[in-house]
């Protein structure tokens, strides 16, 4: 049994603590990333769609796929979505690494607070599909765990930085403390916009050409 099935049901109050406390929501951030026009836009591990709901209910001419691998967490997701009576919304159960779509259908992806609990290999995997499922203009837009300057700021976050050491302590450490700009710039995108949010960054990129 994986730890989402465990936190399914509590995982938007969980997270909202920590997201909520401070200035800039990560989910407004993104969501004011994707204008209001025709467009295919996939949360890729979207757990219970918090950014791919608020980006369905903002943007009504979005058609908006949420893909997640765990069904306790896509179950809370179709739950909060009849509840919001969007009709733009649709939910896929897959594996990110190996989504089986078609190549470029997504004009936005958007992967929130994921990739710090992947393996190396896994990452790669996923933002590898990500560029795959890309449109040749679209945006891929990361949200992820930012380090906190001030003393104050390091310890309120302290619960969560032990929660992740604890559930997935070989991987999150090293891309908590890397420079995720570079690492992405590795990786074959280029970065447009960097946002500073609560606890995160919300990063928007474009696929860098092959052989670029
Ligand atoms: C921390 S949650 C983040 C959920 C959501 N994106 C957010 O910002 O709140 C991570 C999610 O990634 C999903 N996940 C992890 N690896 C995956 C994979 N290989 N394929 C599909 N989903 C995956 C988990 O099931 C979980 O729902």
């Amino acid at each position: 049994m994986d730890i989402y099935t465990i936190i399914s049901a509590g995982y938007d109050l969980l997270l909202g603590a920590w997201l909520k406390d401070g200035s800039t929501h990560p989910l407004t951030a993104a969501a004011g990333l994707i204008p209001d026009k025709r467009s295919r836009v996939l949360d890729m591990c979207c757990g219970t769609m918090s950014n791919g709901l608020a980006i369905a209910a903002k943007n009504p001419a979005n058609t908006v796929v949420g893909l997640d691998r765990s069904k306790p967490m896509l179950r809370q997701a179709r739950r909060k979505s009849g509840k919001m009576h969007l009709d733009n919304v649709k939910l896929l159960c897959r594996d990110a690494a190996d989504t089986g779509l078609r190549d470029g259908c997504f004009d936005h992806i958007i992967l929130g607070l994921v990739l710090h609990e992947c393996t190396e290999q896994l990452r790669r995997d996923i933002l590898d599909e990500a560029r795959r499922l890309l449109s040749p203009d679209g945006t891929l837009i990361v949200i992820e765990w930012e380090r906190e300057e001030s003393i104050s700021r390091k310890l309120r976050f302290a619960p969560v930085y032990i929660l992740e050491i604890l559930t997935t302590p070989r991987f999150f450490k090293d891309f908590y403390h890397s420079d995720k700009e570079k690492y992405f710039e590795r990786h074959g995108f280029i970065v447009r916009e960097s946002i500073r949010c609560n606890y995160t960054t919300v990063i928007s990129m474009s696929k860098r050409e092959a052989g670029v």
